[in-house]
This record gives structure tokens, C-alpha cells and sequence, in this order.
């Protein structure tokens, strides 16, 4: 499946990694961003339309940062890499939404903004899900803790 397909699908449980906080930003990101998608091709105001990006990109910032705290809790060994790709993503995030800001046309933003959105489902798919082996780990690592006391 390309990236193209994953958001345009959406969640699929197999994308969870087995923690319910991250699973639902998850969840919520292709709902998100597909009502981004929608908005930029209808005659909605510009401003309505800033504030869907305004507060997905808020919400990415937040999703971020509880990843990459669960990733510390759990020992993820990839956690440096993770977070520079974070980085990049954000960053790209935060350059689209400013091209949306300055345009004059949105429509004109929507090759733009659907590459950014396809590249996020990407990471999910494809990056954040190298993270379940170290949630269930963790979990059977703290029972079995518990048994040893
Ligand atoms: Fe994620
Ligand atoms: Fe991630």
C-alpha cells in the first residue's frame, strides 16, 4: 500500500502499537487530516480552514512529544533517530501550513499539503510502528518484575 492509500483508507488496527494515548492520535490524525484534505478543495473561509491546520499542527507538536516520552519509558532503542525524523516532520508541517497562510488561492496548496499528510501517514505506517515489540515488552517486564517481589 503507498502512502497515498494509507490516508486516504485511514486507521486500520493493525497500526496500533499498543498504547492508548498514541493509538488515539493516531486514530485521530487520519480523521484529521482527511478533513483537511476535504476543506481545502470546498469554498469554506480561509480563516476556517487556518484553523484546522493551526490546531493539527498543534496537536502533532503534542503527539510528538507524549511519543517520544512513551519511547523513553519503554527503552526504544531508536528514540535519537525518532526524534530528529520528528524534527524534519514538524518542521515540513510547520512550512506548509505557512504556505497555506501567505496563498491566495488554497487549492493551490493541495498537492503541497496532501505530500505532507501522505509523508505523516508514512511515518505512522512505516516508523511508529517499530515501537509495539517495546510496549508489550515493557508490560511483560514490569509483571514479571511485580512476580519477583
Ligand atoms: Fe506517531
Ligand atoms: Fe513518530
Amino acid at each position: 500500500m503507498n502512502g497515498n492509500a494509507l490516508w486516504q483508507f485511514g486507521w486500520k488496527d493493525d497500526l496500533a502499537i499498543g498504547d492508548a494515548t498514541i493509538d488515539a492520535q493516531h486514530r485521530a490524525f487520519f480523521t484529521e487530516a482527511e478533513q483537511i484534505r476535504v476543506a481545502l478543495m470546498s469554498d469554506e473561509p480561509k480563516a476556517r480552514i487556518l484553523e484546522y491546520c493551526a490546531s493539527f499542527l498543534a496537536a502533532l507538536r503534542v503527539h510528538f512529544h507524549d511519543e517520544e516520552q512513551l519511547m523513553g519509558r519503554v527503552g526504544f532503542p531508536g528514540l535519537r533517530d525518532h526524534q530528529l525524523e520528528h524534527s524534519r516532520l514538524l518542521a515540513q508541517t510547520e512550512e506548509t501550513y505557512h504556505e497555506l497562510e501567505q496563498a491566495t488561492c488554497l487549492i493551490d496548496c493541495l498537492l503541497g499539503t496532501r505530500a505532507l499528510l501522505e509523508r505523516l501517514a508514512e511515518h505512522i505506517a512505516h516508523d511508529d510502528v517499530n515501537i509495539r515489540p517495546y510496549t508489550g515488552e515493557s508490560d511483560v517486564r514490569a509483571c514479571d518484575t511485580a512476580g519477583r517481589r
